[in-house]
Parts: structure tokens; C-alpha cells; sequence
């Protein structure tokens, strides 16, 4: 198995040691190659994706990213930017599925500005679909309203649009997540209003013939909204387009108060995949030794369940993060007064230890 490990600019190369000192410790003999990305790329050679680094993704069967945006790289020009390599990424690796777990530990409770019996525990899954929808679709543009009250007027207008093709991987990738966790699946949509979603819901309803040990559910998108600020913890993986997807997945990565602890995953059809941490480069406390590794930590955990075909030791890796919040252990980020300030490389080693 080989792994491209890509620990971008910022707090990336920090957050990155950590996680590989945890892979390495797994007792697995996996290939690990690092290249440069984002502002380290332009550094070496003068573009965030280099050839080179686009290369080794391609070729490995997963990519562990750290992050990438340090502020001096803002006045570059804009495909010469860190962020260019993400998107780069995505587009040459094929990732059309993005999965964001929101993962509450006990032990944080405090941290959520919702109440801790609503949050305590909560565990869901969001898949959201990253290539299609009205954020892609053509035709779109500003032009004069050819119709209607407002006939002669400027209009904005985009166009939302999904194909059966990227509905069907999108949903066969939501049901084998949710085969790997609570077998419940619920699907977003706005069928209600929507043609595009009227599709989207029938497909979904179609796929899940195949899966008949996950149930599956549809909720219109304003409902679901209400329900992961009323009860989140009803959900177990949630499915939906890509502007959906956007604005539900950050409502409910905040449930959990702390970016510093959130991993995510985009796969392609063949759960080939990118592992980063939910948050960007933390400019602003790069080179402390205090940013927190274990959104990192988790996100390579869940390239060895999604990616790597080894569920037993993602199982190990997320069992230590746990065991280490409850020893007391804590970065700045999640700090509480009665509990232990770590820096980054002791909660590293501290995860180390927990594995053994
Ligand atoms: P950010 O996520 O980098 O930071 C937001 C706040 O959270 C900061 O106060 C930061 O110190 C804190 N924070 C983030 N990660 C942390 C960690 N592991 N431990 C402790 N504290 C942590 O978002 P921001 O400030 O909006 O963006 C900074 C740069 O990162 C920008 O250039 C942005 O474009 C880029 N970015 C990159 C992403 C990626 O690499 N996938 C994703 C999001 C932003
Ligand atoms: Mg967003």
C-alpha cells in the first residue's frame, strides 16, 4: 500500500508528523513518499501542484493532505495560490464524494454551543456530492430577463443540473459508508420545489434496492436543517448535492465546536481518496509546536477504513484519540480549565502510546 503524503504549508507540516508517526506505529509496512503542495510547492518548484507531487497522488492508493493557504502567499497571483493545489487535486484524482464525519467525544461536550445532552456523543456522516449542481451547471451568467414582470431588466441566473451517473456513485458510495457504520441512510433533497432533487430522490430510491441492510429515509433540506439543530443525534450518514451539502456539512462541523478535532475524506469511484482536516493552515499559529494533530490523526484513520481496506486499525487509531481526550489531555483549541495543555507533538506521542 503507498501513501502520498502531502503536508502542504502553515501548520501542515506539523499536523502531518504527527499523523505519520501514528501510521507508523500501526505495525503495517506501508510506503510513504512526501512531496511538496501549496506553499511549500511553490517554494520547491514554483507551483502549488508540481508535476512531480500530481504524480505521486495519482499513483499512490491514497493521499494524506495537511493543509495549505499561509497569508504570504496572498498576493500571488490566483493559480499560482496554495488553494489551486486542492483544487487541482480533486479535479485530476476524480474525487466526486466528500465525507465529513461530525464526531462529538463526550469529553468536549463543553466545547458545542448546543446544549451537551443534545451533542454528547454525536456521531453522523455527511456525504456530500462535489462535481455537479447549480454551482456547475450551464447555462449561467448576467443577462437581460427575457420574460416575466421584470422583462428588460438584468437578471443573475445559474442553472442546477444532475446527471443519473454522478446521483448513482454519489448514493453507492453514501450506502457502503453507511454499511460501515449505523446501516441508516438518510437522503437530502427538495423534491418538494425541485425537479433536479424530484430525480435525485427517485435514483437514491432506485440504488437502495441494492443495499437492502441499510434503511433509507429522504428529508427536504429545510427539515433537515432543523432536525441537526434540534436532534442531531438521529442521523447516522446523510447524503446530498453539492450546495447542500456545503452549507449542512459546516452547520454541523460546528455542532462539535472544534475544528481542530474534524477529519474529512473525498474519494473517487474506486475509494481511491484524499485525507485532510477539516480546518486550513492556521497561519496565525504556524511554527508554535500548539495546533491540535488529532483532526489529522483522524483523518488517517479514516484512510485506513475507507482507502486502505483496514477497518481493524482505523478501529485502534480512533480508540487511542478517545483514550488520550479522556486521560485529560488537550491542545490549546480545546482547552478547559482541569485538564492538561499539550502541544502538538506531545498529543502526538501521546496517541503513540495509547496504540499500545
Ligand atoms: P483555518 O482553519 O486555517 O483557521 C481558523 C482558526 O482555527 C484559526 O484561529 C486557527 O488558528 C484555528 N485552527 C485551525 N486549525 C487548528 C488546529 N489544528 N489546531 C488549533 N487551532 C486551529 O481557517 P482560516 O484562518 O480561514 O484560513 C487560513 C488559510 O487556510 C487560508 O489561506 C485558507 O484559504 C486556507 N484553508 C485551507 C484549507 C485546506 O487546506 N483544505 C481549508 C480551509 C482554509
Ligand atoms: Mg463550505
Amino acid at each position: 500500500m503507498k501513501i502520498a503524503v502531502l503536508p502542504g504549508d502553515g501548520i501542515g507540516p506539523e499536523i502531518i508528523s504527527q499523523a505519520v508517526k501514528v501510521l507508523n506505529a500501526l505495525g503495517e509496512s506501508f510506503e510513504m513518499e512526501t512531496a511538496p503542495v501549496g506553499g511549500a510547492g511553490y517554494e520547491a518548484h514554483g507551483h502549488p501542484l508540481p508535476e512531480g507531487t500530481l504524480k505521486l497522488a495519482l499513483e499512490a492508493d491514497a493521499v494524506l493532505f495537511g493543509a495549505v493557504g499561509d497569508w504570504k502567499y496572498d498576493t500571488l497571483d490566483r493559480p499560482l495560490r496554495p488553494e489551486q493545489a486542492i483544487l487541482g487535486l480533486r479535479k485530476n484524482l476524480n474525487l466526486f464524494a466528500n465525507l465529513r464525519p461530525a464526531i462529538l467525544y463526550p469529553e468536549l461536550a463543553g466545547a458545542s454551543t448546543l446544549k451537551p445532552e443534545v451533542v454528547s456523543g454525536l456521531d453522523i456522516l455527511i456525504v456530500r456530492e462535489l462535481t455537479g449542481d447549480i454551482y456547475f451547471g450551464q447555462p449561467r451568467g448576467v443577462r437581460v430577463c427575457p420574460d416575466g414582470p421584470f422583462m428588460g431588466s438584468r437578471e443573475g441566473f445559474d442553472t442546477m443540473r444532475y446527471s443519473e451517473p454522478e446521483i448513482r456513485r454519489i448514493a453507492h458510495v453514501a450506502f457502503q459508508a453507511a454499511q460501515k457504520r449505523g446501516k441508516r441512510l438518510t437522503s437530502v433533497d427538495k423534491a418538494n420545489v425541485l425537479e433536479t432533487f424530484q430525480f435525485w430522490k427517485d435514483i437514491v430510491t432506485e440504488v437502495a434496492k441494492e443495499y437492502p441492510d441499510v434503511a433509507l429515509d429522504h428529508m427536504y433540506v429545510d427539515n433537515a436543517a432543523m432536525q441537526l439543530v434540534r436532534a442531531p443525534k438521529k442521523f447516522d450518514v446523510i447524503v446530498t448535492g453539492n450546495m447542500f451539502g456545503d452549507i449542512l456539512s459546516d452547520a454541523a462541523a460546528m455542532l462539535t465546536g472544534s475544528i481542530g478535532m474534524l477529519p474529512s475524506a473525498s474519494l473517487d469511484a474506486n475509494n481511491k481518496g484524499l485525507y485532510e482536516p477539516s480546518h486550513g493552515s492556521a497561519p496565525d499559529i504556524a511554527g508554535k509546536g500548539i495546533a491540535n494533530p488529532l483532526a489529522t490523526i483522524l483523518s488517517a484513520a479514516m484512510m485506513l477504513r475507507y482507502s486502505l481496506n483496514r477497518a481493524e486499525q482505523a478501529d485502534r487509531v480512533e480508540a487511542a484519540v478517545k483514550k488520550v481526550l479522556a486521560q485529560g489531555l488537550r491542545t490549546s483549541d480545546i482547552y478547559e480549565e482541569g485538564t492538561t495543555r499539550v502541544g502538538t507533538e506531545e498529543m502526538g506521542n501521546a496517541v503513540v502510546k495509547a496504540l499500545a
